[in-house]
């Protein structure tokens, strides 16, 4: 081998070797940009998936403090949702405007009792005197005595006189802890005692 076949070999060799590294390069190149175009999509790809599952697995319902401003909606609901308003609200308005006036008379009307048993009450108070009749009381077996006391002040002004006194009966009896449902109970139940129609 003389030197000019040397450094032919060498050139050539040279040459190829150059050849192989730069397409080496752009081969890693290439890789490079196309594993990163990849990944970019791969990402996006979890990325919504991510999104997705997160709206799957919402919660039904969530605590919001007082005052705190409602979440906004992010998907409509329904199609036919708008229809829904217009059928509901008409029943709630008309029971809200209701509601308040029947509430009311049930109160004035027909309250249910809630005081003690008035044969209870007259067993423990009023007996004392209503029994015999001390000091003029009429007594619970005498209806003419409760006719003229009704006809002279009616059903309300003898209940009247039970919770201001009268005569010898102290203001409420003299018990002050009676209601003026429970004298009222107990006059009726009284009068009914005595078969009398107020
Ligand atoms: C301390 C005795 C005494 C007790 C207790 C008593 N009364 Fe009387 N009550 C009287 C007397 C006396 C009269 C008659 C008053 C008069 O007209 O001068 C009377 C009258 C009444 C009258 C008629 C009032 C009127 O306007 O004429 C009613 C109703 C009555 N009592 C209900 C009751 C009831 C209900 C109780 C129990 C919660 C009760 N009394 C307890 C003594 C009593």
């Amino acid at each position: 081998m003389n030197d000019e076949q040397d450094r032919a070999f060498m050139k050539n060799f040279a040459t190829v070797v150059g050849i192989l590294v730069a397409v080496t390069v752009v081969l890693l190149v290439l890789a490079n940009w196309l594993g990163g175009w990849i990944d970019d999509r791969e990402a996006q790809r979890m990325e919504l998936e991510r999104e997705r599952i997160a709206e799957r697995i919402q919660p039904v319902g969530r605590l919001r403090w007082a005052g705190e401003p409602l979440p906004e909606r992010e998907e409509p609901v329904v199609e036919e949702a708008p229809e829904m308003p217009e059928a509901v609200p008409d029943e709630p308005v008309a029971d809200a405007e209701l509601e308040p006036e029947v509430a009311d008379e049930a109160r004035a009307d027909e309250a249910p009792y809630e005081g003690r048993p008035p044969a209870e009450i007259y067993q423990s108070v009023c007996q004392a005197c209503h029994l015999i009749g001390v000091a003029d009381a009429p007594k619970l077996d005498d209806p003419d005595a409760w006719r003229r006391v009704l006809d002279a002040r009616g059903l309300d002004g003898i209940i009247s006189s039970v919770i201001q006194g009268r005569g010898a009966m102290p203001a409420r009896a003299g018990r002050p802890g009676l209601t003026d449902a429970e004298i009222r109970q107990t006059v009726l139940w009284i009068l009914d005692e005595a078969g009398v129609e107020p």
